[in-house]
């Protein structure tokens, strides 16, 4: 009989992942806390906005006319337990207030609740990014008879359904071969389809998610860093990041340099892990990792002079400016850490007058930053403005037209904080164009 799989936590990874599990054809009953979250979901929509998520879960929650029927969602946690042979944790573990280290009370708070209503022979498996050691220490949370595993997981926001559909990897930490069997029966399809499966101890499995965010983050901040160095010497980063991207040693994915990373994962994975190394006694081993983040940080920073070198130099006051994008990405309503939101909340902190627009972040931009003027389009963002900050790099922005917003603008001038717009269309449409670690003209 197909195994029967439980989801608890159903924010952008386990929403996916319970949708994506219904997909492969297990039978999936999600749990989550918050009951407005379980109501929506029920209904078949999203409560955050994930391209295809909304059409998968359609095809699956039971009670949607057409649907297959094999996903449901709950508040019960005895269901859950009654429910599943294998249970995913998808809960967050948002950096703590004031710390590096990472707040794990929805891990142990979910552990605490689903210790005590699982059946013997279930399986527990972690998919929360967590300090390495986390595993070792739950496992001797649960009842004789329950076997944990780790599998940590990868999506990225914007691609989430694909991502879980088709992973790169699968890796899978266990301490039984009945834990690593049950893995490879849940991966059955993405695995026969090539996908790499690797199994490993509870440690190494931990690892792998915070160094591969790690080194994803060094990918970033290296680039940028190159970005200083062009600004200060007059080379062009663009084109650098081109020329040593064909080195496939090197490989030319993640090196657009800009205003940096954020989100809810990589800012606060490589702090957790700074701390976790301390902890363990290795923090020498992760210092660079203060530098990724400072080189990040500070891009921020030189975005905002570099508005207020356009707007005249001195200060903000009575300056209008607009900012394109409020997401940390594109193709996702989340602004945690955002860059752009952080860029405009400080420009607006020193006296100018911001009107923020994003395509789809809008409604999460005004509930964090209820003070920043928003605007309704793009070119509505623009209208008065004496510069405009391209901050998030959607596809709607690269198919703006210079013409129509150079009538509305101030003044023409316009800095690429992604360098993801076409300089040439907008210098010949009369726009004075910088973007971040290139030359003026
Ligand atoms: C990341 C990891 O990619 C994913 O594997 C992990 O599971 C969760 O964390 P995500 O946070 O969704 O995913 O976003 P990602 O696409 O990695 O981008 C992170 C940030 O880096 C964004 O703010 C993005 O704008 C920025 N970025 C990315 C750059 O500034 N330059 C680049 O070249 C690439």
């Amino acid at each position: 009989m197909a195994l029967k799989i439980t989801v608890i936590g159903t924010g952008y990874l386990g929403a996916t992942h319970a949708a994506a599990m219904a997909e492969l054809g297990f039978e999936v009953l999600g749990l989550d806390v918050v009951p407005e979250k379980i109501e929506m979901l029920s209904s078949g929509r999203v409560p955050m906005f994930e391209p295809g998520l909304e059409e998968l879960l359609a095809k699956h929650v039971a009670g949607i006319e057409g649907s297959s029927g094999r996903l449901r969602f709950t508040t019960s946690w005895e269901e859950i337990g009654a429910f599943g042979d294998v249970h995913f944790v998808c809960v967050n573990t948002p950096q703590k207030h004031g710390e590096y280290a990472c707040d794990m009370s929805y891990v142990d708070a979910a552990f605490a609740s689903l210790a005590p209503v699982l059946r013997s022979g279930a399986l527990v498996v972690g998919k929360s990014t967590v300090p390495v050691g986390s595993a070792e220490r739950l496992a001797a949370t649960l009842p004789e008879g329950v076997d944990l595993a780790w599998n940590p997981e990868f999506l990225r926001e914007g691609f989430a359904v694909d991502d879980t559909l088709h992973p790169d990897r699968v890796v899978v930490g266990v301490r039984s071969e009945r834990a690593e069997k049950l893995l490879r029966e849940v991966y059955a399809v993405p695995v026969a389809e090539g996908t790499p499966f690797v199994v490993t101890d509870y440690p190494t499995a931990e690892l792998v998610k915070t160094s591969a965010n790690s080194f994803l983050a060094t990918k970033i901040s290296f680039i940028n860093a190159m970005a200083e160095v062009c600004e200060a010497a007059g080379g062009d980063v663009a084109k650098l990041a081109e020329a040593i991207g064909y080195d496939e040693r090197i490989g030319a994915k993640f090196l657009r340099a800009g205003v940096g990373f954020g989100g809810g994962c990589l800012p606060k994975d490589i702090r957790a892990f700074m701390a976790r190394a301390g902890e363990l006694g290795v923090d020498q081993a992760l210092t660079f990792l203060r530098e990724i983040d400072s080189i990040n940080m500070r891009r921020r920073g030189q975005m905002v002079e570099m508005a207020r070198e356009a707007v005249g130099g001195d200060s903000f006051l009575g300056k209008r400016v607009a900012v394109l994008g409020a997401t940390f990405k594109p193709d996702s309503d989340d602004v945690r850490d955002s860059p752009a939101l952080n860029v405009a909340g400080q420009i607006q902190l020193q006296g100018g007058q911001v009107t923020v627009y994003d395509p789809k972040g809008m409604e999460n931009a005004r509930r964090l930053f209820p003070t920043l003027a928003y605007a309704a389009s793009a070119v509505e963002a623009v209208r008065g403005a004496d510069v405009v900050l391209h901050l998030t790099e959607w596809r709607e922005f690269r198919e703006l037209d210079p013409e129509e917003l150079g009538a509305v603008a101030s003044s023409r001038v316009v800095l690429d904080g992604r360098n993801a717009l076409d300089p040439t269309r907008w210098r010949e449409a009369g726009w004075t164009f910088r973007a971040m670690g290139r030359p003026s003209a």
